[in-house]
């Protein structure tokens, strides 16, 4: 199996790697080697590598500076997808590519379906949502896998961020009216190399996130519970507050939890059990 890499040094990218069955051939890239907003550097790429399968953990994530920066993260997000899109229809290569829960606007009380009505409340959502319909429209076989919340090991994510604060500081404000499914990139990793391996995957959107939905306080609470059993030295007190008392660039919703009932017809692929990546990670760290 060949297969082509886009952002190679995120998490998704790292955790990728790090899973890689034996035997198979990698071009890992980076926005270096491959920017995936080049056309025709992406059709040179494809065309000499000759992979059976691209999969794009690349894009524009910082989700409050792309309300400034929204030509930079249109490029990204919509039309390096849509490249790696149609250079992948024109040698029949699989192509699997990551969108977002924040697609959605937060109004729904019960878990977003794929088919559900999108509304992104930022430009990060609204060049995801963008991007997943430009790669639709020009190659319907692809595979594009909505996820949440993502952490890991690897890049700045939300359990590094609390770890480090948790040390510096004494007490924490996190907000607890916003609710969603943390993701681990590994099992992200996992997914897509399972549905690499499938024959007839149906291209569509899939939805994919973690098995228990939290608020970003209670998560907060459990990576600082988990750390604490494991030697951390930090105890900072954990205060609720509400989102209008953290202010952001960004509007997030208030609900993003999805609905994976979908993917899981797939046999094999289980939803990400984010607890006990926690304690993989911390293990790790501690
Ligand atoms: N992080 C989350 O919480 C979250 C939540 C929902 C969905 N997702 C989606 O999940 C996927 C993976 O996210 P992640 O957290 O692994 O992202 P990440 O850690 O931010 O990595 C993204 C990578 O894309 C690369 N990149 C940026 N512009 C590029 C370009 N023009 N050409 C080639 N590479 C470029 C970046 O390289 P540089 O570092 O060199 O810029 C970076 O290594 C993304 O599609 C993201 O939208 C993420």
């Amino acid at each position: 199996m060949r297969v082509l890499l886009t952002g190679a040094n995120g998490q998704l990218g790292k955790c990728f790697q790090d899973r890689l069955p034996k035997g198979w051939l990698i071009l890992k890239t980076d926005t270096k080697t491959l920017d995936i907003t080049d056309r025709l550097a992406v059709l040179t790429v494809v065309d000499s590598f000759k992979p059976d399968v691209i999969v794009n953990a690349a894009a524009y994530t910082a989700v409050d500076k792309a309300e400034k920066d929204s030509q930079i993260a249109a490029l990204v997000n919509e039309l390096g997808p849509k490249n790696l899109a149609e250079a992948a229809l024109a040698i029949n290569a699989k192509f699997i590519h990551i969108s977002t829960d924040y697609v959605f606007d937060g109004k729904s009380s019960t878990p977003y379906k794929e088919d559900d009505d999108t509304s992104p409340l930022g430009v990060y959502g609204m060049t995801k949502l963008n991007g997943e319909q430009s790669v639709l429209s020009v190659n319907d076989s692809a595979i594009v896998i909505r996820t949440a919340w993502v952490f890991s090991e690897y890049g700045n994510n939300f359990v590094k961020t609390m770890l480090k604060l948790g040390i510096e500081r004494q007490s924490l404000s996190i907000v607890s009216d916003q609710r969603g499914c943390p993701t681990y990139a590994g099992d992200i990793a996992n997914t897509i190399l399972q549905l690499i391996q499938y024959e007839n995957v149906e291209g569509g959107i899939y939805h994919y996130c973690g098995d228990k939905e939290v608020s970003w306080f209670e998560f907060a609470n459990k990576i600082f519970e988990q750390a604490k059993k494991l030697g951390y030295s930090g105890d900072p007190k954990i205060n609720g507050i509400t989102t209008k008392e953290y202010p952001t660039l960004a509007i997030r919703p208030s609900y993003s939890v999805l609905d994976c009932q979908k993917i899981k017809q797939y046999n094999n692929i289980s939803l990400s059990d984010w607890q006990v990546a926690l304690v993989n990670i911390c293990s790790k760290l501690f």
